[in-house]
């Protein structure tokens, strides 16, 4: 339990963001399977990250380095080529990390053993079906042992030809498993989406020498047109991966709490440094920068062809235009971690925010839905759950409350933001949980308060 009290003056100083953590988790995947070493730097320090690591040490994978008490992280991974990896001697344990489980579930399908993946208590109730079914065409053999289409499941590996694909949610961990099962089949792999989700594994994979062709190319650069819908990427197997440097740049849904804070606060300025803004990622800063926000990226630079940038973030009073402000389509993938931010951020600005099509929000770590609702009601906002998202009637006063986090990260660093801007105390039932993804998270609010 953890007591918060609002802010006493405006945030001011910078941040460097620690590292991506989809960016990270691939970082492992490869470099495990490539030839020879990969030097990760910036590899994000977080519990989902460390499962990763560990999945892969029980497979026999080396992997050197330190993750304490650094700027920028650094590992080396000893890469074990395509068909290195050993039989793990029990379950893979995934914790409550999604990608860690949705992605190796590809991986391990197409290896010469039988491996078990399970996780925490939130992640065996969350949806697999997404990873099984088109795995199992691919002649995947996987066995859930416990609920039907959830972990624990046994996989046994076995040979995997291709299969063109049309997922009927935009989902990366998706796209990423059948990618990473397409690396071992006979024939090409083909993924269509209904929009572009974020294209990591893609940029990745090529880097480390992988066929992987599509639309990759058209959202190479920070100005790219705003329609990322029906998305098509082929991986043609048969190369060798190489071992790569990868630079990991700042996480930009870890960015997204200090960004809000900034707006939230009068006569706030500060610089995030080191910013992920792959435009399949940056959706929040758009939506912001519909509502008026001052966020200029001061610099723009690549790291491991992902684009980054230093932010600068000033409050400027928030607007809604025309009152009404929708969110959705294409819109949703790009910021679908950023929504609980999102909508809480809404619920101080004048004006209704509808977001719509964000029926994944629901099997996220928590019910993001229900929960974002319950507590931003909890605080006094006028707000309305609906079927694939919420209505949110923004602009009433907010006070302090009692939060239930349902030990979702993003959900207590998301309401410990809301709680600087609010008046009287807001208590976080559980903020042990946002060790998953930032566990410098209040370290670093300090730096700025
Ligand atoms: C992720 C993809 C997204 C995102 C998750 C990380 C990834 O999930 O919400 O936090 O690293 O591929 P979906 O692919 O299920 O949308």
């Amino acid at each position: 339990m953890l007591t918060l009290h609002p802010a006493e003056r405006p945030l001011s100083g910078t941040i460097r963001i620690p590292g991506d953590k989809s960016i990270s988790h691939r970082s492992i995947i490869l470099g495990a399977i490539a030839k020879g070493d990969t030097e990760v730097t910036g590899f994000l320090e977080s519990a989902d990250s460390r499962a990763t690591i560990s999945a892969f040490e029980k497979m026999g994978v080396r992997i050197e380095g330190s993750l304490d008490k650094h700027a920028r992280p650094h590992l080396r991974v000893h890469g074990k080529g395509l068909y290195g990896l050993s039989q793990p001697s029990s379950a893979i344990d995934a914790l409550n990390s999604g990608t860690t489980a949705r992605l190796l579930a590809g991986l391990l399908s197409a290896q010469a053993f039988t491996s078990s993946i399970t996780g925490d208590e939130s992640l065996r109730r969350r949806p697999m079906k997404r990873v099984i079914t088109p795995l199992t065409q691919m002649g995947a053999q996987i066995e859930t042992l416990a609920r039907p289409d959830c972990l624990p499941m046994r996989i046994h590996g076995a040979r995997l030809t291709g299969i063109d694909y049309t997922s009927p949610q935009a989902s990366a961990q998706v796209k990423s498993a059948l990618l990473l099962a397409g690396l071992y089949a006979d024939t090409p792999t083909v993924i269509r989406e209904p929009f572009l989700s974020r294209n990591h594994s893609e940029i990745m994979l090529r880097s480390f020498g992988a066929d992987v062709t599509g639309d990759i190319e058209a959202i190479d650069a920070y100005d790219t047109p705003d329609v990322f819908a029906g998305a098509v990427i082929t991986l043609r197997p048969g190369t060798q991966l190489k071992a790569q440097e990868v630079y990991v740049p700042g996480d930009i849904s870890s960015a997204a709490f200090f960004i809000a804070a900034a707006l939230l606060l009068e006569g706030s300025e500060i610089l995030l440094k080191n910013v992920g803004v792959n435009p399949s990622r940056a959706g929040f800063l758009k939506v912001l920068s519909r509502m008026g926000a001052d966020i200029e990226a001061v610099e723009v630079y690549e790291e491991s062809a992902e684009p980054c940038a230093d932010l600068l973030v000033r409050h400027a009073p928030l607007s809604i235009p025309g009152d009404m402000l929708i969110v959705g389509g294409e819109d949703i993938p790009t910021l679908i971690d950023e929504l609980p931010m999102l909508a809480i951020l809404s619920a101080f600005v004048e004006g209704t925010c509808v977001i719509k099509d964000a029926q994944e929000l629901k099997v996220k770590e928590s019910d993001r839905i229900r929960i974002v609702v319950d507590n931003l009601r909890a605080m006094g906002a006028d707000v309305t759950e609906t079927e694939d998202g919420m209505i949110i009637r923004g602009g009433a006063p907010l006070h302090g409350a009692q939060i239930k986090t349902h030990g979702d990260h993003r959900i207590a660093m998301g309401f410990a933001i809301a709680s600087l801007a609010v008046s009287g105390e807001t208590i976080i039932d559980d903020a042990e949980c946002i060790n998953v993804s930032y566990p410098g998270f209040f370290r670093d609010l300090s730096k700025i308060a």
